[in-house]
């Protein structure tokens, strides 16, 4: 039987090739989705994720995620979750729940405080500093605090033909405490569907959610669509629509994958990279760009991934 696993950005390669190997001698979509996507969060270094996750104004590190089941359409949700180790894991407990399935702030923290679930300050050193800098050029330079952000979203599927998808993300640096923004949103940040497939989206939260890219690219897919095509379409649609009413878009990436295992990728930014692994595929790093509307990729080269490592090494010195 076919499985596959695919996510955002170069920072999912470790839990992918991880839960490869397991996801071959038939470990749930389920389990694939929070074991790898764990590994995101719990390492220190990225900036984006889990824990080294960069601050909202406020200095506080507000994490969202969601879990999805595409065989129950059973969804878990929470935003703005601060001081919990593993935001995939409670996410994951929510969508058993057929009520309240979705909880924000306080409600999410205590559903987590009673279900058990390991507390750990989020805030690190290196966030701190990265906050007290940002300030600083803020005021200095007049700048916009905001920029893209690099959510993990990642799509499994497994020998049975079973999919999930989940999300996990920091949201915007500098955001406003109690901003929430398309991860933990069913239909912008992650959708699937068992009998069809999955799609899962980082960028600019604001702006992915008017677009409800992920279910667009699910329907897509429903209506016959390759992968590829449907995330191209969706992509490109939202982005001139962006454009034409509100004259410029933010950034909007997405990778889907559909119940054969197909997948696709599509951005209208000049560098996106995700992760891509299956029966017939090894973990493989792709990078992206749109290049006059078209999304093209390929595989990432030997010296961009060393010069990836390079630099996660430098900012652990
Ligand atoms: N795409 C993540 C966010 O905007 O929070």
């Amino acid at each position: 039987m076919k499985w596959g696993i695919i996510a955002t950005w170069r920072m999912a390669l470790e839990g992918i090739t991880e839960v490869s190997r397991d996801l071959e001698k038939g470990l749930s979509a389920a389990d694939a989705i929070e074991k790898a996507i764990m590994a995101v969060e719990d390492y220190p270094f990225y900036k984006s994720v889990g824990y080294g996750g960069l601050p909202n104004e406020n200095c506080e590190v507000e994490l969202d995620s969601a879990f999805m089941d595409g065989d129950t359409l059973s969804f878990g949700a929470i935003g703005g979750i601060r001081d919990f180790k593993n935001p995939i894991s409670v996410a994951k407990k929510l969508s058993e729940e057929r009520f309240n399935s979705f909880l924000v702030g306080i409600g999410a923290e205590e559903y987590a405080h009673k279900n058990g679930f390991e507390r750990k300050n989020m805030l690190t050193d290196k966030a701190i500093k990265y906050y007290n800098d940002r300030v600083k050029e803020t005021l200095e330079k007049g700048l916009s605090p905001y920029e893209g952000h690099d959510t993990v979203g990642m799509i499994s599927l497994d020998i049975k033909g079973k999919m999930c998808v989940g999300t996990s993300t920091s949201g915007l640096f500098m955001k406003k405490r109690g901003r929430i923004g398309d991860s933990p949103v069913a239909g912008s940040g992650f959708y699937v569907d068992s009998e069809i497939g999955g799609a899962t989206a980082t960028g600019l939260g604001e702006d992915l959610m008017k677009g409800c890219i992920s279910y667009e690219i699910v329907r897509l897919m429903a209506e016959g669509c390759h992968p590829q095509e449907a995330a191209d379409r969706a992509v490109e649609k939202l982005n001139q629509k962006l454009i034409k009413r509100r004259g410029k878009a933010g950034d909007i990436s997405v990778v889907c994958m559909n119940n054969k295992g197909e997948w696709g990728a599509a951005t209208n930014i000049d560098s996106f990279n995700f992760v891509v692994a299956g029966k017939d595929q090894k973990p493989a790093v792709y990078l992206a760009k749109n290049v006059d509307g078209k999304t093209i990729y390929q595989p990432a080269t030997k010296e961009w991934l060393d010069a990836y490592e390079k630099r996660i090494e430098n900012s652990i010195e």
